[in-house]
């Protein structure tokens, strides 16, 4: 990265001190996360945000729907300072609040909201979490969905999972033992989701149809194709990714259980593994010792995480270092009340 901007980052940091935290998601780029004071995967994120109360600024290096739940679980006080404000998540975006209420609305007609629990991931708006909260649901990521599952059936027969189709498959047939038929998949830009009233009854799972475009990308013929070329490969994929690729996969988990992986493998293995890029080449300079490559052989990055450059998050530091704030990111009381209850419920899973 510049020297020019490396240098004045650094004496950015400097002059703000304490003032200023830095959570960097392991997306992030090289030159950003060389500035995070953490890094870590979206539910290690949202703890330490709550962990770092005398931080008046909280920098968010990671996505929209990121620095919502830091700004919801953050103190009043505290403000939460995203340094690109394209960076959204283009599944967090196809969850639009109008189109699940209208979904519920359907359930509602139906008579069975007595029975669903609403589970949203922490990849939805702070709007989406609301709603969840509001329905007595919870909140999910990656590292504990099992977990939320497992209590949501604890709590209805039925669960109404947002905004992402794979992780609510995965982790129900994968890890769970329910069988594809379980799961329905409703689709918003269906009148009725475009599914019958049985179906919807007979469903343990209603699966909303999201998806994450990164991990979308990694198809069977990528798993295949590295097993014919690297005899002996072990994949590793994140479970955002398709079903038949996670079923296919030889170990499924979040980014920390990825990154815990392969600082576990022994050297000499070889890891073929399926998230975001910047993570998976951080991971292989990392461990020389062991041969890790990306899953597919096209390149695919997360465009919208990548947005957050280091002129980007200089810009939000000298910004600061000045006595202004910028790119605030607020979460409005009601819906930050609402959805503190999903996130809490998230915090409290055993
Ligand atoms: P985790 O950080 O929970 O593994 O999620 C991956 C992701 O896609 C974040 O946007
Ligand atoms: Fe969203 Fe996928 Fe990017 Fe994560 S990797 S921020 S889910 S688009």
């Amino acid at each position: 990265s510049d020297p020019g901007l490396v240098a004045r980052a650094r004496a950015a940091k400097e002059a703000l001190g304490s003032r200023v935290f830095v959570l960097g998601h392991h997306y992030q780029r090289d030159e950003v996360i060389q500035f995070a004071d953490v890094t870590g995967d979206s539910f290690k994120l949202a703890q330490q945000a709550a962990a770092r109360p005398e931080a008046e600024f909280i920098v968010f290096c990671g996505v929209h729907f990121m620095a919502e739940s830091a700004d919801i679980l953050t103190g009043k006080d505290q403000r939460v300072i995203l340094p690109d404000l394209a960076a959204g998540c283009s599944m967090a975006d196809m969850a639009v609040l109008g189109q699940v209420e209208t979904a519920w609305e359907h359930f509602q007609d139906l008579g069975i909201t007595d029975q669903i629990v609403p589970v949203t991931y922490m990849n939805s708006s702070a709007d989406i979490k609301g709603f969840v909260g509001r329905n007595s649901g919870v909140v999910c990521t990656s590292s504990n969905a099992k977990r939320a599952l497992d209590w949501s059936f604890e709590q209805g027969s039925k669960v109404f999972f947002l905004p992402d189709q794979h992780l609510g498959r995965n982790t129900a047939v994968l890890e769970m033992g329910f069988d594809l038929d379980d799961c329905v998949l409703y689709d918003p830009h269906k009148p009725k989701g475009g599914l019958t009233d049985e179906q919807l009854r007979d469903a343990r799972m209603i699966l909303w149809r999201g998806h994450c475009s990164v991990h979308g990308r990694f198809t069977l013929d990528s798993v295949r194709e590295v097993r014919e070329r690297v005899p002996g490969v072990n994949v590793l994929v994140h479970p955002e990714c398709r079903h038949e690729v996670v079923r296919a996969a030889d170990y499924v988990g979040s980014t920390e259980y990825i990154i815990k992986a392969l600082e576990a493998a022994p050297a000499g293995s070889s890891w073929a593994v399926g998230t975001e890029l910047n993570l998976v080449r951080r991971l292989a300079l990392a461990h020389p010792d062991k041969q890790i490559m990306f899953l597919d052989r096209a390149v695919c990055y997360c465009s919208t995480m990548n947005r957050i450059d280091l002129p980007h998050l200089v810009w939000a530091l000298e910004e600061l270092v000045a006595g202004r704030v910028p790119n605030v990111i607020t979460v409005d009381e009601k819906t930050a009340h609402e959805a503190r209850v999903a996130l809490d419920q998230m915090l409290a899973l055993p």
